[in-house]
């Protein structure tokens, strides 16, 4: 199967730093540490994004027309290469509530820097409506805040494949001792934090094809609040380094609600 990849190379300060283009998928982590399938639809918001029909990204559900991704996935593509398919579980099978829709515009932040990918987010609006059921909802943004733990779901590949996986996948991760790993030029915390690192982890983190997943937390045992969503890391697979950069989503409320107008 032919792929178009998305490579995209980030300039790091630190000679020494690894340098993958592994960026975005959750990976399985050391020591037999796996991530787990959703099967069943527990996150109703949670999209693939695809270029010509390809699942290359993640995002979630703002309103019945508007998708939150990163602006890494969709930078200088057209509306006809690009389309959005909400209520997914299966990447190759039919699920429940499942539907493919094409995009009638995409916004990428102002300020996206493509180089440094500082407003790595991107608002797709859909051609039709979206309808809600149990199996395809918006939900709701917040500040990061406390708490220990938080769930991040997509369906990048699992190993060092570069393939994606077929089943949305979730993993579990725990907030970063620190983010110091990240030169400043790369980790500007005022619209992105960090996420990860702990050893708790056992190296399990997003890489490539994740890009634009959402990072949630859970406020009940069915309702979750969206923090952030994936934009780049320091590689993942072998790699020792955990954390993850994630696109702050509340540092872009006016932004959002501009560009795609309030949430339900
Ligand atoms: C933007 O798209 C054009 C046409 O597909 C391509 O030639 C160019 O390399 C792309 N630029 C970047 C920075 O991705
Ligand atoms: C990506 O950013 C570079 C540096 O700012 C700029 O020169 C280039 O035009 C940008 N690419 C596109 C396709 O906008
Ligand atoms: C969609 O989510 C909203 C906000 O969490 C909730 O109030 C509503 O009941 C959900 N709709 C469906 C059809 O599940």
């Amino acid at each position: 199967m032919n792929r178009v990849v998305l490579y995209v190379l980030i300039a790091f300060a630190a000679p020494a730093r690894l340098i993958s283009d592994d960026v975005g998928r959750i990976s399985n982590g050391f020591n037999g540490a796996t991530t787990s399938v959703v099967d069943a639809e527990k996150y109703p918001f949670i999209v693939s994004v695809s270029l010509n029909d390809n699942h290359i990204c993640g995002g979630f559900i703002y309103n019945s027309r508007f998708i939150v991704t990163a602006a890494s996935c969709v930078f200088n593509k057209t509306t006809a290469q690009i389309q959005v398919t909400v209520g997914q579980l299966s990447l190759i099978l039919p699920d429940p509530g499942e539907m493919r829709l094409q995009v009638r515009a995409i916004y990428v932040h102002e300020n996206y820097d493509n180089i440094t990918k500082v407003n790595d987010i991107a608002m797709l609006e859909t051609s039709q409506t979206i309808e809600f059921n149990a199996n395809v909802n918006f939900t709701y943004y917040d500040t990061v805040g406390d708490g220990p733990l938080a769930i991040v779901s997509g369906w990048g590949a699992v190993d060092e494949s570069k393939v994606v996986s077929t089943k949305l996948r979730e993993a579990r991760v725990y907030p970063p001792i620190n983010c110091d790993l990240f030169p400043a030029d790369v980790y500007d915390s005022n619209f992105m934090f960090c996420w990860g690192q702990s050893e708790d982890d056992n190296g399990i983190r997003p890489c490539q094809y994740d890009e634009g997943s959402p990072l949630f937390k859970p406020i009940s045992p069915t309702t979750y609040l969206v923090v952030g969503i994936v934009s780049k890391n320091l590689g993942c697979g072998d790699s020792e380094i955990f954390e993850t950069i994630y696109t702050r989503l509340s540092a872009y409320y006016g932004w959002m609600l501009r560009t795609g107008g309030p949430q339900p």
